[in-house]
């Protein structure tokens, strides 16, 4: 029983928590603050860089405001980030505006926790651990946990064109409800990034939390190709507008038309438009939170389910 109270002064939390979370995710509330105004963003806005950490939003929210998570049923607020108006992308008849985050900060774990945590955090990075956002500074990765307040679906990007064809999961995606438009931030190193900005149509596959492991092993397509469709360890089934193989076990399918693209930092910004989408099963969606998110709900009795290895 010791070991239980010992063990948070002298091991980390983990930086992520991979959970399973029925979608659209309800826990949390994200509003952007400025002035003496106020708008709910839990479903505009996205990551659109890691390097430089680039929050994209479709709302006009003046050069520096703050960005706030709330646990919805309580209102108690989890985290905030100072964001800093670096620049706008127009698509489509939209403006969406980049934000740098300037510094940020979290109320998960209690003072003097809190501080020392983060301390044994960056200690663990800076001694090389892996990482899957090693190409950001231990700060910055603590604000990009603190982005992930809002828990993140998983989906599985299906890319299809004469010679390349491929299949890699991502999280850095989501609606900019204001402007209907859906952003991916993609590491500009993908190997799939040229046919995307060429061909502009992908799948996404919203993967079941089931299927977490499954998941995870095609993280290597982020960097070689998928050698053929018949490859895979599960079932595809064609999307339904464009004809390209999807997960026939993913939750839902949405095709993009992607209507611009630009670098943004470390990363390439995608910026889309659905087309389609079809719901094949209601389930819980993979997920990923920052792990300290996960032990404040614990600690209130109510953690998110974690999603188990098969
Ligand atoms: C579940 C999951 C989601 C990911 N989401 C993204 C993403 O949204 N954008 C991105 O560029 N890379 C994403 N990646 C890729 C990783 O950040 C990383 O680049 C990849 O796993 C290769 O790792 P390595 O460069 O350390 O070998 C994701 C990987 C996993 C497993």
């Amino acid at each position: 029983m010791w070991k239980d109270w010992v063990r948070p002064f002298v091991r980390p939390l983990p930086q992520w928590s991979v959970v399973a979370v029925t979608p659209p995710q309800r826990a949390v509330v994200a509003s952007l603050r400025w002035g003496k105004a106020a708008a709910d963003v839990t479903t505009d806005h996205t990551v659109a860089s890691l390097r430089p950490l680039t929050i994209a939003t479709s709302l006009d929210a003046g050069p520096h405001p703050v960005l706030e998570y709330r646990d919805r049923t309580s209102g108690r607020l989890l985290g905030k980030l100072q964001l800093l108006r670096t620049a706008t992308v127009s698509a489509e008849g939209s403006t969406l505006a980049l934000y740098h985050v300037a510094a940020g900060g979290h109320r998960c774990l209690a003072w003097p926790l809190r501080p020392w945590n983060t301390w044994l955090q960056n200690r663990l990075m800076r001694n090389g651990n892996a990482s899957p956002h090693s190409l950001m500074a231990p700060m910055a990765t603590q604000q990009l946990m603190i982005a992930y307040l809002c828990p993140r679906p998983v989906v599985l990007v299906s890319v299809d064109a004469p010679g390349h064809h491929n299949l890699f999961p991502m999280d850095l995606i989501g609606p900019l409800g204001r402007s209907g438009l859906f952003t991916l931030a993609l590491r500009s190193t993908n190997v799939s990034v040229p046919t995307m900005r060429e061909q502009r149509r992908i799948a996404l596959s919203c993967m079941p939390a089931a299927m977490k492991d499954a998941v995870y092993a095609l993280s290597v397509h982020h960097k070689q190709p998928l050698a053929d469709w018949t490859a895979l360890p599960f079932p595809v089934r064609r999307s339904r507008t464009f004809g390209i193989p999807a997960v026939a076990a993913a939750l839902r399918i949405r095709e993009l038309d992607i209507v611009h693209s630009e670098e943004v930092g470390s990363h390439t910004l995608f910026v889309g438009r659905i087309v389609s989408e079809e719901t094949l099963t209601q389930d819980a969606q993979l997920h990923h939170t920052a792990g300290f998110h996960q032990a404040w709900r614990r600690r209130r009795g109510m953690p998110f389910s974690e999603a188990r290895s098969a």
